[in-house]
Parts: structure tokens; sequence; C-alpha cells
């Protein structure tokens, strides 16, 4: 059998660090960690470097490749789009219109509306807005280690020190809850017993820190930049209940876990979950930017003309862009792969675990998988130094592999949906090499 991987030079290998040179003398070096490698191409699940190396790609860009690196189709769909008309701001186009009906009849039915923008923390960012405008209240409850993006009202719904640190005074306004964290769980409750406590305790902070003007809940079905932490199951439903009981407009934040990234179409169909705005961006594009939200038509009865809007969204490649990208995601039945080859995934990783002394938690969903690496499995002390190692030594056997979480400890499974089997099991093969010679 032809492997998909074949590093033929040490990494980096010559070109690519030619490239890294001079592409820091010119633009910031201020990205995160990744191997040293400079990118020349990619198709489906397999990217090649400038010296001619491939590697199987667990990254998908960030969650972004969900259809393949440059499958025909899309490439086909945004190379006719380029030739009709590239900007026309808010006038509509075949390709608009298509994409929104196609957008909206590929999601729950409440959803019966949508807005095309450019990037997520732009999609979070029109959610909190239209939370406030609609209820007329200004008070935001986000979660302990949720992420929605960069920008300053994102970051500050959001509970990442990192996206907030250096930068004065967050946006007021946003009550923060626990997310459950199950593997370090903050009350030291198990999960087969506590009931879910946490949300029993949510009530508590809400007296203690509300002025009584809450709006809405912004929520990621799991925690995505905080290292892939999913809630228990029952978690999310019980939450939107929690909040509807209240008042509260709910906001899922599907940046990172629709189109077929969890196995599902859309993480909210886990639980049959009924949010009343929900963001998307990423996998919505497979490479080309766009974002977008969905949201109930009575919410627009509060939102005035020229409220929502960007420059560049809804374009006509970009729209062409995620009409091809649901039409793939179909033909090609990748939400099926999605679910068949993470759970195979999922079980050779949890067979890796017990053979590996720092690999402490193997959790997700679909083909967004995380491995949480510890110093030793008691203390759960975070180990983000082999954390890197492993991403080195993974480039080094053919796999690319990237980190998340607080602690950048946890390594992000998240191959493009359209991963073969025999991939799948060759890129394990080049994990598990490397991780099991990490102590
Ligand atoms: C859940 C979630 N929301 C929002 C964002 C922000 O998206 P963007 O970087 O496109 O602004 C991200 C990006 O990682 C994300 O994971």
């Amino acid at each position: 059998m032809n492997k998909a991987s074949n590093v033929k030079t040490p990494i980096p290998g010559p070109k690519s660090r030619e490239y890294i040179e001079k592409w820091h003398s010119f633009e910031a070096n201020k990205t995160g960690f990744q191997a040293p490698v400079a990118i020349q191409s990619g198709r489906g699940a397999v990217l090649k470097d400038v010296d001619g190396n491939t590697f199987i790609d667990w990254t998908s860009g960030v969650l972004v490749a969900n259809v393949g690196h440059c499958h025909p189709k899309l490439v086909q769909a945004i190379q006719t789009a380029a030739n009709t008309v590239l900007n026309c701001y808010e006038y509509p186009t075949p390709q608009r219109v298509s994409a929104a009906e196609a957008l909206v009849r590929s999601a729950p039915l409440h959803l019966d509306t949508c807005f095309f923008l450019c990037t997520g923390a732009e999609a979070t960012e029109a959610a909190v807005k239209i939370m406030k405008k609609a209820t007329g209240c200004y008070e935001i409850i986000g979660f302990f280690g949720g992420f929605h993006g960069r920008t300053h009202n994102a970051a500050s719904v959001g509970g990442m020190l990192k996206a907030k640190k250096g930068y004065g005074p967050a946006v007021p306004g946003v009550i923060r809850l626990p997310f459950p964290y199950c593997y370090r769980c903050p009350f030291s409750a198990s999960i087969d017993s506590c009931g879910m406590m946490c949300i029993d305790y949510y009530d508590q902070v809400i007296l203690a820190n509300s002025t009584g003007s809450i709006a809405g809940i912004i929520v990621e079905p799991y925690l995505g930049t905080a290292g892939f932490i999913f809630p228990p199951s029952g978690w999310l439903k019980r939450l939107e209940a929690w909040a509807k009981d209240r008042g509260f407009l709910f906001t899922l934040d599907e940046v990172q876990s629709s189109f077929g990234r969890t196995g599902t179409m859309w993480a909210m169909e886990w639980e049959d979950s009924k949010p009343d705005i929900v963001a998307v961006g990423k996998g919505i594009g497979s490479g080309i930017t766009t974002s977008a939200i969905l949201l109930t038509k009575i919410l627009l009865e509060h939102i005035e003309p020229g409220d929502l809007g960007s420059t560049n969204g809804g374009t006509p490649i970009s729209t062409a862009a995620c009409s091809a990208v649901l039409q793939i995601l179909m033909e090609d039945r990748l939400v099926e792969n999605s679910q068949s080859m993470g759970e195979i995934m999922k079980l050779r990783l949890q067979d890796v675990q017990e053979k590996s002394s720092i690999l402490g938690d193997v959790r997700g969903k679909g083909l967004v998988l995380g491995l949480e690496l510890v110093k030793d499995k008691i203390s759960k002390e975070p180990a983000p130094e082999q954390a890197r190692e492993l991403v080195l030594r993974c480039a080094e056997k053919g796999l690319l592999i990237g980190i998340v979480g607080s602690c950048g400890n946890v390594i992000r499974v998240a191959p493009p949906l359209v991963i073969t089997e025999e991939q799948v099991h060759e890129s394990l093969d080049i994990l598990e090499g490397a991780l099991l010679g990490i102590t």
C-alpha cells in the first residue's frame, strides 16, 4: 500500500527554512506554535511542503478544511464565481441567494433565516449584539474557557485569559459560569454522582453578579480553544432549559463544531438543542473566508436596516463556497465519514492512552478529538513541553498536529472529514510511535 506521508528531508527542509526566515523578516512572528514547515499545496487530508515532503493533516487549518484541501468541486465553484463579480456589497447575487436558501434548509427548522459575514468573531459579535438589542438588556452570560474570537467584544464574552490579558478592562456586563470540564472538575466532583451540580450553582452566580439585566447566553457546544473540552451528555440540553426558563436568549457558537465536524451536521443535533441564534464559520467555507449567523425571523423585528453587514460579507465567491461545501458534505457522505473515522480514531487513541504515561485524557466526538498531555496521570500537571515535542516528532514522521488548551497541553486531532481509513491508521501509527517515545 502506498503511504500518504513521505518525509525525505530533515524538518524543516532547506526550502522551508528559507521561507520561514524570510517570512519572519517581513511578517510579525506572532503566530502560535506549529511544526516548522512551509506549505506548498494540499489535497484531501494530505499537505505537501515546499521541499516535497508530504504529511497527513490532523489540523484542517484550524478546523476549517472540512471537505478536504482543495476539493475539486469547491475549487470549481469558486473559480466560476470569480468570473462573475467579486464584490457588489449589499446587492443580492444568484450565489448569495442560493447559499442563504441552502444554509437555512440545512439547519433545524426553527432557524428560518441567516446573514452572511466574514469571520467567526464577526458572527459571535453579531449574535451578542442581537441578544442585547432584542431584549433591551445588556448583560451576557459566557463561560470559563469560552472562546468566541479575538475582537474586543468577542474576547470579553469569552473566558480565556490569553485573549484578554494586557488589553485593559473587558467589555462590561459579562457574567461567566464554570463549564463542565469533567477531567478537572472545578468542584472536584465525579460525573457518575454529581448530578451536574454545576448547573445548580449557576443561579447563585447570577444572584451575586447580575444587575437583573441579562440578555442571553453564548456558549460553545464544546470548548474549542480551551482544549476540546466536551460537556457530559445531557448538559447542553439542561443548560438550554435553564436559560429559557429564566427568559435568557440562547446563542450556540458553532463556529468550529458545525458542518459535520462532530459526526453530526450540527452540534445542536446531539441533544436536539433549539438555540435562538447560531454562529457559524470555519468549515462553512472550508478555506474561503466566510461566516454567518442563523436565527429566528422573530428576532429580526428588533434589528434595523443596516445593523447587520460587513464589507466583504456574502460575496459571490464566499457564498458559492458555502453552497458547494453543503453539497459536497451530502454527496460525499462526509458527516457519516466523520462519525465512523472518529470512532476508529477514538478507540485506538484510548488504547494508546493505556500504554502512554503522559496521555491523561482522550475526549471528543466525530473528527474533533482532544488528547490532554500531563506530566503524570495522578497529579494531572499539564505537560505543554511534551505537547510541543510531540508536534515536532510527528512532523518528522509525516503527521501535522496542532496544540490547544489554556495550558497548551492538548493535542488537537481534527483532520479533514475526507480522511480515509488507511490514512487514519497510518497517522495513528505515527502518533503512537512518537508519543510512546516521550515520557
Ligand atoms: C468557537 C469559536 N468561535 C469563534 C472563533 C473566531 O473565529 P475567527 O478566528 O474566524 O474570527 C473561533 C476561532 O477559533 C472559535 O473556535
